[in-house]
Formats: C-alpha cells, sequence, structure tokens
C-alpha cells in the first residue's frame, strides 16, 4: 500500500499535450512556475523553495542565489579552458604522466610501449576523487581511465597482442598521490609507495553471490573468482570508510568473435549476450582485441562478458589490495554510484544504466554502518538487496512533487516474477549477472540514459541527470521523461519516504529541463524549463555532483557543434546550480571536442580538481593542453582549478 494519497492522471496524451498537462499541474500547485524563457529565474526560485519546505529540506540554504558567487562565463567555442573572472587553471596529470621515476616519458608519436602505458596516467580520464592524506595540500587523487583514443594505434586498429595490451593498460584507474609544491602548485609525487595503476589486466576478485557461480567460470578461471582487469571505468563514487569505487560502463565493445560460426547471417548469441549489447560489430569500431586475445572472443569464452559491468572498490592506501567487483550491486552499464545511509544506518548506493530506455537502481546492505568498526565496513557492499525504480505519474502527497514511485525487489526468492522463471533465473547470481533482464520482468521505468546520480548532503533529495534520449517517441513519453525526441536532457530528483533512503516509495520531480531558449520560443518544450536562459543554455547532462555546502554542479556531454537545436550553446562545460532555488549558472567551458565529467574537492573546497575528456573528440585541430610543444596532439587531462583570492569555489 502506499502511504501517499494517489491519484490517477490521463494518458496516452502527446509529447506538448503531456507535457503541459505536467506544467499545469505544478503551476496549480505552486503557482508560479512555467516553463520557457519568458518566465524569470525566480519565479522558479519560489517555487523552489516552497517544493524544499518540507521535512525533507529543513537545511536548505536561507537566500535565493547564495551559494553561488561567481560572474557566469560567456559563450566560448574555442581550444582552452574557461573559468570565471577571479579563478585560475592548470594541468595535472594528462594522459601518458609517468608515475614511478624509471617509467619511460610520455612520448607524443605512439611509440609508448604496453609496459610503458601500464606505469603511465591511464587515457581519457572521467570520475574522481581525492582522499587526504595532510589535508588539502597532499593527498591521493584517484581517477578513471573510461577508454583509449584510436590514435595509439598507427592505423587505428591493433596489429599484435602487445598492441591491444597498450589499449587495455590504458583503461582502468590511476592512484596518484599529489602534493602542493613550494610555489603551491600541485603536483604528483613521483615514486611514491600510493602510486598505482589498475588496468584491464590487473588481478581483481568478484565477491557477493555471484562469485564462483558457473556463469562466470571460464577456462582460464574454472573457481569463477578472479578477473584480469576492469575496464570502460566511467563515473565514481566513494565509500564511507574511505575507499573508492569505479564504473564498468560500456564493457561490451571490448567482446566480438572471429568466429565463423557467427558469420554469413549466422547469430549464435544467447539472449544475454543479446541483452548486453555483445555482437560481433561492437569491437569492430576500435579494439578488436578478440583477433589477438581469446577471452575477448565471446563466442571462445562465452562467460567472460558477465565478468564485466560491475561496480568494484578498491582501496587506494592499500597499492597491493586486490580491487573487490561488488556483484551484490547489479550486473548493467554502471555509469557513477552514490552512496549514502539509512536511518538505520544500512549502505544505500544508487547507480544508473546509461543505455536508452535503462533503468535506476538502489542498493540496501544487509549490514549496518559503523564508523567505529572500520573493519567491518569493508563488508558492507557484499551482501543486500537490489532494486529498481518504477516510476508513477501520479500526485504525491507533498508539495511541489511532481509524482510517486517505488523501489522493486530484485530477489530470486521475494519477486514473484523472479521466483515463477527458474529456467532464466535458477537462483540469485543469475539475477545479478542479468540485472537487465531482470529488471525487465519486473516492470521498471525505461529512462532517458541515466548517467550521473548525486544526493544532496544535507537534505538527502536524489538527482539523476538524464542526458538524452533522441528515440523516445511520443507514445512513449511519461511524466518523468517528458519529451519525446528528448535532445537536450534533463535533470530528475527524488525524495525517499519519510527521508528514508532505504524507503521502498518515492516522490519524484523534474530539477531542469535542458532546451535553448536561443532558438525555441518560451513555452515550447525545447526551451527548456524555466531555470534555463539564454546565458546558461546546455544540453546533455552527464556528470553531477554535490559539494559540502549543497552546490549541485552539472557537466555535460554533449552536441558542442554550437549550431541548428544547439546554437548558442558553445562547447561542453560545466555549471552550477543552486538546488533550493533552481538558478544555474555556467562556470567552467572545455576546449572544442571535449566532455566535461569527473569533479573531485580537497576537503576545504578551495582546490577542484575537473576531468578534460577526448578534447578534439569532434574536432582533431585541438592541441589542448599543449605541453609537448606545437603540433602536439590533444590529451585527456585534470584541471585544477582554484580562486585567486583562496577562497572556496563557486562563492
Ligand atoms: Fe561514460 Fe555514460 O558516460
Ligand atoms: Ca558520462
Ligand atoms: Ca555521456
Amino acid at each position: 500500500m502506499s502511504q501517499f494519497d494517489l491519484e490517477d492522471l490521463p494518458t496516452n496524451l502527446s509529447d506538448n499535450e503531456h507535457f503541459h498537462s505536467i506544467v499545469e499541474r505544478v503551476i496549480s500547485r505552486r503557482g508560479f512556475l512555467k516553463l520557457g524563457a519568458g518566465a524569470s529565474a525566480a519565479a522558479f526560485l519560489g517555487g523552489m523553495l516552497s517544493a524544499c519546505g518540507g521535512s525533507s529540506s529543513g537545511s536548505n540554504p536561507a537566500s535565493a542565489s547564495s551559494l553561488l558567487g561567481f560572474k557566469p562565463v560567456e559563450k566560448y567555442t574555442g581550444d582552452q579552458v574557461v573559468v570565471p573572472e577571479g579563478y585560475s587553471v592548470s594541468v595535472l596529470a594528462p594522459w601518458g604522466t609517468p608515475l614511478f621515476g624509471s617509467t619511460a616519458a610520455y612520448r607524443d608519436n605512439d611509440s609508448n610501449s604496453a609496459a610503458d602505458q601500464a606505469e603511465q596516467v591511464g587515457d581519457n580520464h572521467d570520475g574522481m576523487h581525492y582522499f587526504p592524506i595532510n589535508g588539502s595540500e597532499e593527498g591521493l587523487l584517484v581517477i578513471n581511465h573510461e577508454y583509449h583514443e584510436r590514435t595509439m594505434y598507427a592505423d587505428r586498429e591493433p596489429k599484435t597482442l602487445d598492441d591491444c595490451r597498450k589499449s587495455q593498460h590504458a583503461h582502468g584507474v590511476s592512484v596518484l598521490h599529489i602534493k602542493k609544491n613550494a610555489q603551491d602548485r600541485w603536483e604528483v609525487v613521483v615514486d611514491s609507495r600510493y602510486n598505482r595503476r589498475i588496468h584491464g589486466n590487473t588481478e581483481t576478485k568478484l565477491t557477493g553471490p555471484v562469485a564462483g557461480d558457473d556463469l562466470v567460470v571460464t577456462s582460464a578461471d574454472p573457481l569463477g573468482k578472479t578477473v584480469l582487469g576492469t575496464l570502460n571505468n566511467c563515473g565514481n563514487g566513494h565509500t564511507l570508510w574511505g575507499t573508492y569505487l569505479t564504473c564498468e560502463e560500456n564493457f561490451n565493445q571490448y567482446f566480438g568473435t572471429t568466429s565463423p560460426e557467427a558469420a554469413d547471417g549466422n547469430d549464435p548469441r544467447d539472449a544475454l549476450l543479446r541483452r548486453y549489447g555483445i555482437n560481433r560489430a561492437a569491437s569492430g569500431g576500435t579494439y578488436r582485441w578478440e583477433r589477438f586475445d581469446d577471452r575477448f572472443d565471446y563466442m571462445k569464452e562465452p562467460n567472460e562478458p558477465n565478468r564485466f559491468g560491475w561496480i568494484v572498490e578498491i582501496d587506494p592506501f592499500d597499492p597491493d589490495s586486490p580491487p573487490l567487483k561488488r556483484t551484490a550491486l547489479g550486473r548493467f552499464k554502471h555509469e557513477n554510484c552514490a552512496m549514502t545511509l539509512s536511518r538505520d544506518n544500512r549502505v544505500v548506493v544508487y547507480s544508473g544504466d546509461d543505455q536508452a530506455g535503462e533503468y535506476i537502481y538502489k542498493f540496501v546492505s544487509d549490514g549496518y554502518y559503523d564508523p567505529n568498526n572500520p573493519i567491518g565496513n569493508r563488508e558492507l557492499l557484499k551482501e543486500g538487496k537490489l532494486y529498481v525504480a518504477r516510476f508513477e505519474d501520479r500526485a504525491p502527497r507533498g508539495e511541489g512533487m511532481l509524482g510517486t514511485g517505488r523501489w522493486i525487489l530484485l530477489d530470486k526468492n521475494e519477486n514473484e516474477h523472479l521466483r515463477q522463471n527458474d529456467h532464466d533465473f535458477p537462483d540469485q547470481a543469475a539475477v545479478l549477472v542479468k540485472t537487465r533482464l531482470a529488471a525487465d520482468a519486473v516492470g521498471a521505468t525505461p529512462m532517458d540514459r541515466p548517467e550521473w546520480i548525486a544526493v544532496h548532503p544535507k537534505t538527502g533529495e536524489v538527482y539523476c541527470t538524464l542526458t538524452n534520449n533522441k528515440g523516445r517517441t511520443e507514445s512513449e513519453v511519461d511524466g518523468v521523461n517528458p519529451r519525446a525526441s528528448n535532445i537536450y536532457g534533463h535533470i530528475i530528483r527524488w525524495r525517499e519516504a519519510g527521508d528514508d533512503a532505504a524507503a521502498l516509495e518515492f516522490e519524484w520531480d523534474l530539477f531542469v529541463l535542458a532546451g535553448n531558449p536561443n532558438v525555441y520560443p518560451p513555452n515550447h518544450p525545447r526551451a527548456g524549463s524555466a531555470n534555463v536562459t539564454r546565458d546558461n543554455a546546455f544540453n546533455s547532462p552527464d556528470g553531477l555532483a554535490f559539494d559540502a555546502d549543497g552546490r549541485l554542479w552539472i557537466q555535460t556531454d554533449g552536441d558542442d557543434s554550437d549550431a541548428g537545436d544547439f546554437a548558442g550553446q558553445g562547447n561542453n562545460q560545466m555549471l552550477a546550480a543552486d538546488p533550493a532555488t533552481g538558478e544555474i549558472r555556467r562556470f567552467l567551458y572545455g576546449p572544442k571536442g571535449c566532455e566535461v565529467t569527473g569533479i573531485a574537492w580537497t576537503p576545504d573546497q578551495r582546490t577542484m580538481f575537473v576531468n578534460i575528456q577526448h578534447p578534439g573528440g569532434s574536432w582533431p585541430k585541438s592541441q589542448w593542453p599543449e605541453i609537448t610543444g606545437g603540433g602536439a596532439r590533444p590529451r585527456s587531462a585534470t584541471v585544477v582549478i582554484t580562486k585567486d583570492d583562496g577562497g572556496v569555489i563557486g562563492t
């Protein structure tokens, strides 16, 4: 039974009708929220303050916009990183940076070896976290490396196993000991005992219900417990006990087959391989490891793909510890993950599956977090319950929110749909390996590509970017994915019932509908919500994180053509929002062709780290960050942002 007063809403509305029905409902409750550039940010502010006046948000900042003190940056389409007046930016740890004194220097001509790459910073920096050693002066910066650039291979495909190894070693995670030098400039501490590369061939351990299961047994690992490598390390999370969580996203693209059985129109894949997008073509664009490395041939090793698509826990302070694949959290294309605590101190981890029409999940640990038991906490991600979200277009009891939703348990014994299907789901290990299929079976809500999730540090409300979904049709529109052909994306948020992260019901709302008032008139669905203006317009929200004060930082990975539907938006960017008021200000632009992703802070919030991924990706003329001189190839890197007066970033 729902604790909310439910109210059925009309269905089968067309795109605009449905969209405006949602708006009408908000207006009728709040009285002032309007869509489009014509409505002022202040109007949205009032609505947000009203909406957040409930018990979950009592600690919201008192005054509108007090969180955002910087002057917004203007539209930019060049090849540098741009930050507001009064801020400075420098480059740290680009792809190829040596971790040790004995490591070969980065060479710009592809002549570094696979062995070099295993001791150099990886490629395509993504999620990231700072773990203090000496407060805000010295710590471990842990960085994900999502994939690698095709330019690593002279003619864009591997010719040898060693080529594949080099590519595999460019993936994974870097643990970098960093420290401020005498000039207050952050540097990598070369030869630190903490420096570590975890990559596509590092030995990792499966833990939890799937460890040892038949579905993860391979010829190299008959016990099904030891996996070589972590791949496609996209967003991240971190734990309350000082470990790092790296999220395996598009792992399917590393698998292919050379088998004649799969050629000429034959397709011997089973439902599991298909549901996760493993196919002959998947690796054809870039990797082709299956030609030289049998474990990436899904006909030779059909269970190897089942050993990827997990959240992996890493202890950055113990360079000898194996990364732990946490199977209880489910297997899908994890974007990032966000940890919080339930009212009774169980650990709750949210994670989205980034593909059009995929789902949002939540894990609740069986055990309880105890700050006085650091060793015991280390087991909390081993066992627990996994849920998937169903959003409902129903009016909630609380003011301001747009609908309700519920968390559906994915448990072999407790969920009727799974209990009755012993063929597909003989046990809980199968439910977890086949998380997507289990979620299909229970009627989860298909979303517009869930990317990052972040939990407000003061209110506990949860925010999630839905980056875009061009393929959503009018008949598939629903309240929480309110636009067909959603080219700009949106950010949703939800409030768990009773402000308890372990609750089975929640209320949801739309925080922002991205859009472009430079192109579309007010009240057009593509103009976006009232907190989108000509001066802050963006598309494809992706990275998302709160700082300790509750500023919401939004990073984009979208169309940076600055033309057509995207005219006036410039390069990919980072914005800051005040969740209480809804105001959004543009803080940073990346160089042309990049994606801005990954964010971390020192504890004093006076240093911010942001990753610039694939500069020049859509614009090969980029030379950012130009470390190796004129004509250098673009390289992914971290940038360090400080305020010239030494203040907190964003104020
Ligand atoms: Fe790796 Fe969905 O971004
Ligand atoms: Ca992303
Ligand atoms: Ca993205």
